[in-house]
């Protein structure tokens, strides 16, 4: 039993919640994809840090407990999101742990895909 089951609340700007189950070694990315949360927009690149679609806005106490640093490809794609906030990361570069069970993220109000349209 290596595989725990983690619950993931997204928060979207209108206080909707919706809760999600992933596993550990998932990313926020594939608990979206995998328990097809309704985000519109989210995740547009699949995960290979070429847009910032996936932006999560984290707790001040969770964001400081992510296992990872952001990368500099990863602070850069922020750059370009908006709502931009001191605990944001984006959701495919964030890894599912046992300590992340029972997280909330908050969703913001627009997503903007870098690629364009
Ligand atoms: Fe595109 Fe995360 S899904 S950067």
């Amino acid at each position: 039993l290596n595989k725990q089951e983690i619950t993931v609340t997204f928060i979207k700007a209108n206080g909707e919640k919706i809760v999600a189950k992933g596993k550990v070694g998932d990313s926020l990315l594939d608990v979206v994809v995998n328990n097809e949360v309704d985000l519109e927009g989210f995740g547009a690149c699949e995960g290979t840090l070429t847009c910032s679609t996936c932006h999560l806005i984290f707790k001040k106490e969770d964001y400081d407990s992510l296992p990872e640093t952001p990368t500099d490809e990863e602070l850069d794609m922020l750059d370009l999101a908006y709502e931009l906030s001191d605990t944001s990361r984006l959701g495919c570069q964030i890894i599912l742990s046992e300590k992340l069970d029972g997280l909330q993220v908050k969703v913001p109000a627009t997503i903007n895909d870098v690629r364009g349209t």
